[in-house]
Formats: structure tokens, sequence, C-alpha cells
């Protein structure tokens, strides 16, 4: 099967397994500030992933996901198709495994995913309904993000391996970030031997920027420039991509391959659903710059779409009062698709909104809260999510600060050392159960994303 990305705003598509580009990232047509790509949603999407070949439900418990889930992976469909045999594949990922574990202490292993006693009992739960939490609060270099950032040094190893790229010869790499996805980069790209350029903002916290600074990557202070508007870091690695430094984000819209490896969290998360005989009625996501759920929505679709699962969830997405882009877009387009819509005209809305992004999507001012890694000023990947939570029936939650502070609390009481970033997903829990959205022999599943960093 070929492996091939579309773009969600002007159809143009990218075959991954060719020869051609060995940095199939981004849209054709994208050109960030060029009135030619005018105001055209520019996102590379994967296919819709094929949950029937070779999906494990069992026996998963320890393993590494990159393993386990590879022939759900672009990255190993395009080892294949380049002519790399199913050993050296899994060669490329236990020898980066390896090397991630000597620098981080651990490598990838499926995370923790379990009915929390506590949380569902504070919340009022019944014995058959209750809150599973996925813990990431234990993966590598913290959160979630590096799995999203292995996904795409997969691809950038197996580019190398099949003779399409010199080794000696790696363009350095960059993200704009200054919390989980830094770290995580840093981890990633250390461990595999390329150059890493982060660029964060002139208020960056000095804990991570040592930490990357450690990991050898290069730091790049952004000031922001006068009259500048929007993301000063983003800007700045924009210029970098124009000059041949490569997207190595947890955002799909510079990146799209940094989608495939976030999914992964979502197929542990449905393998242990099917091992358990078990259906979820609802998952919470908190959102920032929309990777995380946009990977998180297409493990289950293709769960459903393969018959392991009956439905999709309910899919609903939290983020800050003080930073709400993607609820703001929902709001708007819901009101134009009405009550109820039908899926046909849920994608005859999402496709027009495509091609007129600045009418939903456009940036925050002053981002700011306590839940300091979901404060992106817009929401990269918003598309995909919002028309899951439009099929869904979900809710586009907006947490007040005191909510955020509240779910922090109570993760830790729980036994989850999370930040309130990484923690963000159950106020949205706790706020749905209020409003009697959430009943109490309702089964959701919130993803606990981050640790908290001391
Ligand atoms: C711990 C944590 N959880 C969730 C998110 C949200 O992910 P996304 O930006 O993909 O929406 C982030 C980063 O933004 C994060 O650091
Ligand atoms: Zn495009």
């Amino acid at each position: 099967m070929e492996s091939v990305l579309t773009c969600s705003g002007c159809a143009a598509t990218v075959n991954v397994d060719d020869r051609g580009d060995p940095y199939p990232f981004r849209c054709p047509n994208f050109d960030a500030g060029d009135s030619a790509s005018g105001d055209v949603d520019h996102v590379l999407v994967p296919a819709p992933v094929d949950l029937s070949d070779g999906f494990p439900t069992a026996g998963i418990e320890g393993r590494n996901p990159f393993e386990v889930f590879r022939r759900q992976l672009g990255s190993y469909r395009r080892a294949r198709a380049l002519g790399l045999s199913d050993g050296a594949y899994l060669e490329i990922v236990g020898r980066l495994d390896d090397r991630i574990a000597a620098l981080d202490g651990k490598g990838f292993a499926v995370t923790p995913f379990y009915r929390s006693g506590a949380i569902s009992d504070a919340l009022g739960f019944d014995p058959a309904g209750g809150v599973w939490v996925k813990d990431e609060t234990g993966n590598v270099s913290g959160s979630h993000k590096g799995r999203h950032l292995m996904g795409v040094m997969i691809h950038l190893l197996v580019s190398e391996t099949a003779g399409l790229t010199d080794p000696a010869r790696r363009p350095t790499l960059g993200i704009a970030s200054c919390g989980n996805a830094a770290l995580g980069a840093a981890v990633l790209a250390r461990a595999a031997g390329w150059p890493l350029k982060v660029y964060v903002p002139t208020d960056a916290d000095a804990t991570v920027r040592d930490r990357v600074g450690d990991l050898g990557a290069e730091i790049v202070v952004c000031e922001r420039q006068p009259g500048e508007t929007g993301d000063p870091t983003l800007r700045r690695l924009l210029d970098g991509i124009d000059s041949g430094v490569l997207a190595f984000t947890c955002q799909g819209n510079l990146n799209a391959l940094s989608i495939e490896g976030g999914s992964t969290l979502g197929f542990e998360i449905v393998a242990s659903l099917v091992e358990g005989s078990m259906t979820a009625d609802h998952v919470v996501v908190q959102v920032g710059g929309g990777a995380l759920a946009t990977a998180t929505i297409r493990a289950f679709d293709g769960a459903v779409e393969a018959g392991l699962l009956g439905e999709t969830p309910r899919i609903h997405t939290v983020q800050p009062a003080g930073a709400a882009p993607l609820a703001r877009a929902y709001t708007k387009l819901r009101m134009l698709a009405g009550d109820h819509p039908s899926r046909r005209d849920i994608e005859l809305h999402a496709a027009r909104a495509a091609r007129q992004r600045s009418e939903y999507m456009w940036p925050w001012e002053h981002p700011a809260s306590v839940a300091s890694g979901i404060i992106d000023d817009e929401t990269y990947d918003w598309l995909a999510v919002v028309k899951a939570m439009m099929k869904t029936g979900g809710t586009a939650i907006v947490a007040s600060e005191g909510e955020l502070l509240g779910a922090h609390a109570a993760a830790h009481a729980a036994g989850f050392p999370a930040s309130p970033t990484g923690s963000a997903g159950l106020a949205g829990v706790a706020k749905l159960v209020r409003e009697a959205t959430i009943g109490a022999s309702d089964r959701v599943v919130v993803l606990v994303t981050g640790a908290e960093r001391g």
C-alpha cells in the first residue's frame, strides 16, 4: 500500500514512498505569509491508518510501540517500499531506542492505561463507569511529545539507510518550543546524532534551556520584533526552514510525519480496550497546537474502520480560557452547520473552512495560562479535530485557571505527577461530569500527557 499525504486545504498529494523527496513534510503549496497561498489551510494529512493488518491487541505491555505497531506506521511501509527488510527496520528502531535509553534513562515502552479508582470515585462514577488514564508522565523526556518526534526521526533514518540521503551531510533540525517538545526533540536529536536548533522566547524556562543545551542543541533566543504579531519563535523557525533547516516539530502543518508517531498513543489505548473487551464513551484531550488530538482521533477512526471498536467515542477537547482558538473556531463552524449536521454537511463545511482559514483560526492575543504547554496562539492542526468533534457530538471545553489548578491537584492526589498542562484533560472531565454530559456509568479516557518539572 502506498503512503500518500493529502493537503486538506488544496488537495495536493505527496507520495511518501517514492525516492523523490526524502523530507515530505509540508504541502508543496505551503508558503507561510505568502499571499500566493491565500487563505488556504495547507496541512498535509496522512491517509487513514489501517488497523486490520497485523494490529496487535495482546502482549504489548513493556514493548516498544514503534516496533509492535510498525505495520501501522508509514515509516515502516516506506522502508519496505524502499527495499529495507523487516529486520533492517527493527534494527533502526532498536539502535535509536538504545541510545535514547542511555540519554534519558529509559526508551520507548507502552505506557500505563488503567481505570483510576481515586479519580473515578472523586468524580462520583459508579463501578460500571469511570475514568481510564493514559499516563505519559513516565514517557521519554517526561511527556508524550517524544512519540511525535520518534516517528519523524525513524523516517529520517529510513531515508539514510535506503541511501536517499547522506549521513555525512545531515541538515540541521529545528523546533520552536521551550517546553516538552523542546526536551523531546533534544533527546531524540542527540540520540540520533543530528544537529538541532531550538528557537525559544526570551522568557524561556531556565531548567528546560539548560537541559536542552546540555543535550547539545543550539538555543536561538527570539526577541519579538517591533510591530511583529504572532509567535516570534515560530517566525524565526519558518525563516530557518526557508534556509534549509528541517522542521523537527510536533505540528502537522510543518511536519505531517509527526502525526503518525503521535498516533502510537492512540494505538496503545485501542489495543488495551480491545484486549479488555471494553469500549470508551468519551475521550478528553487537552489541545495546544492540535497534533496530539489529531493523532489520537486518527487511531480511533482506524479502529472503528477495522471493526475493532463499534464507534468512535465522543471526542472532547480542553483549552485554557487564556488561549482557546480551537473552541472559538468550533463554535463558529457549528453555528454555520446547525444542530445535528449530517456527515456530508460536516465534510462540506470543513472543506469550505479549509479554504477560508482566517475566518475561523487567527492568533489569540496575549495567550496565558498556568497550563503553559497549551497556550499556542493558533491551533495548527485544527480542522481534523473540529470535524471529529462535530461528528461525535463533542464539546470544546474552555477551562478556567481555577479548574485547571483543581485538576492538577486532583491528578497529584491520585498519584499522577502531572504538570498543569499534563492534567488539563481532567479539568474537562470534571466539567462534563458537572454538566451531566458525562454520566456516572460512562467510560471516559483521559490523557495525562506530561510530568511536572522540578
Ligand atoms: C504535556 C502536554 N500535553 C498536551 C499538549 C498538547 O499537544 P498539542 O500541541 O499537540 O495539542 C502539549 C503540548 O503542546 C504538552 O506539552
Ligand atoms: Zn496545500
